[in-house]
């Protein structure tokens, strides 16, 4: 009934008119914003088959070339987020936390923080993913140990969870249907890199594993999804503010990927590297891997409520690594899920790639600059990602470097080592990689490995500048 304050409406027009998908794509299309209602109804027909994958195509298409609101990301992220079944940690009786990273190249973080966090008394449900375009995917990475299972039911992921505090597993069918749909048709009509649609596919998936803290780390360089730092940054803040307004505490950290992170690139050559740092061995060409890994799992230690600020995290993550109990955190986790940790005794002679190649400095100077981007497709090139979704992946193809930016080198040094499934695979990469790494005659310009931090405040700062 209608109210002297309510708003009038014109009583031919029911309250609450049926939608039609057609009128939303139309508005979208000529700049209007959709309401929550309306951005509900397109997340539900994506999820149950209702609308078809041409209009859902074509209101991707306008929402890319468009743009979403602020509120238009909030409301599209929580109606993906509930379009299908959600986990829930509470009854594990820890704070949940996860970090998420926009993408890159060697970026094996998920297996140092994930056990780290945990070992600190957080649990860590980690929903991850595939190998997707030229960056690696920590799922491809962990199916490199033998007989480790990644597809686990909801049920045994709390059962993981519980017994070990972190579990790092792929999405269930069930879990963000809308996501699955968008996503792929995304994927094939040149909207993906839409800051709003890469937000809420994002969040939804972590906001549905019942999260009530997360860190991001959103990667800037010529090894990132979104290279151009505006843009990194307006992302960064914007999946700040969104996920805040869900209601789990949640900061960004804006990191290099202007090369590869640690020295190596590929899948089972990641796990052996990152067991290495968790056995508290150090490596030159490994330090920024780690140090990258303490500061997000300090922040992760911190936003769980484990430290009082995310320095005193950083401590106690490090106090995690020296006195071993991430890495038995790491290796029950490995056991839990099926995988045969033995491998690690060995890591070296468990590595069989089917060819292996040296590259050697074709000119000595110091190494200025990496096309990271460009590595990323030579490590996938060598047999390590998957040309068609579904294709498997070789565990032992990718990428050892000898020589990070900066490093100076003589002609003839060692630089990389290229392992791949045949020999007929290494001599694309072998040409990718001299055209991707670039020499000068002085030091380049050090480039900081986190340039900058958006926390709530300053995520909402950020997106005000930007006109929202
Ligand atoms: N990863 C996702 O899950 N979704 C995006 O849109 C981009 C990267």
């Amino acid at each position: 009934m209608s109210t002297p304050s309510s708003p009038r409406v014109p009583p031919h027009i029911p309250l609450h008119s049926p939608l039609h998908i057609i009128d939303l794509i139309r508005k979208k299309r000529d700049g209007g914003s959709l309401d929550e209602r309306e951005i509900g109804f397109l997340a539900a027909g994506a999820a149950d088959g209702s609308i078809p994958p041409e209009q859902l195509s074509a209101w991707l298409m306008a929402a890319f070339l468009r743009g979403l609101t602020l509120d238009e990301t909030r409301a599209l992220t929580l109606a993906m987020r509930d379009s299908g079944e959600r986990f829930s940690p509470v009854r594990l009786g820890k704070v949940a936390v996860d970090k998420h990273s926009t993408g890159g190249v060697g970026d094996k973080t998920s297996f140092l923080v994930a056990p780290i966090a945990a070992a600190c008394g957080l649990c860590v449900p980690m929903i991850s993913g595939r190998a997707l375009g030229h960056t690696g995917g920590t799922l491809d990475k962990l199916e490199a140990i033998p007989g480790l299972r990644t597809a686990l039911a909801l049920t045994e992921f709390e059962r993981v969870l519980e017994k070990c505090g972190a579990s790092i597993v792929s999405q269930t069918p069930l879990l963000v249907p809308a996501d699955r749909v968008l996503y792929a048709l995304r994927d094939r009509t040149g909207t993906v890199e839409s800051p709003g649609l890469i937000c809420a596919s994002i969040l939804s998936k972590k906001l549905a594993a019942g999260l009530d803290a997360l860190v991001l780390d959103v990667k800037t360089g010529s090894g990132a999804f979104l290279r151009d730092r505006k843009e990194a940054e307006y992302l960064a803040a914007l999946m700040v503010a969104t996920a805040e307004a869900a209601g789990t505490r949640t900061v960004a950290l804006l990191t290099d990927m202007g090369q590869p992170l640690g020295r190596c690139a590929g899948n089972w050559i990641e796990l052996v590297e990152a067991v290495e740092l968790l056995r508290g061995q150090r490596n030159p060409e490994s330090e920024d891997l780690r140090e990258l890994s303490l500061l997000l799992a300090g922040w992760m230690v911190h936003l769980g409520g484990q430290a009082a600020t995310p320095e005193l995290g950083y401590a106690r993550a490090e106090a995690a690594l020296a006195d071993g109990s991430a890495l038995r955190v790491f290796f029950s986790m490995i056991e839990a899920q099926g995988g045969d940790i033995r491998v690690f005794d060995e890591p070296i002679g468990f590595h069989r790639p089917g060819a292996t190649q040296v590259v050697e400095a074709w000119e000595s100077g110091f190494i200025s600059a990496m096309e990271t981007t460009a590595l990323g497709w030579a490590v996938q090139r060598l047999g390590a990602g998957r040309e068609k979704a579904g294709e498997p992946v070789d565990p032992h193809a990718g990428i050892e470097f000898h020589a990070r930016q900066g490093a100076r080198v003589e002609k003839g040094q060692p630089i990389a080592t290229l392992y791949a499934t045949r020999a007929d695979l290494l001599a694309e990469p072998a040409a990718l990689l001299k055209q991707a790494i670039h020499f000068s005659k002085s030091p380049p310009q050090a480039v900081p490995l986190v340039s900058r931090i958006f926390t709530r405040a300053t995520a909402e700062t950020h997106l005000r500048k930007c006109g929202f």
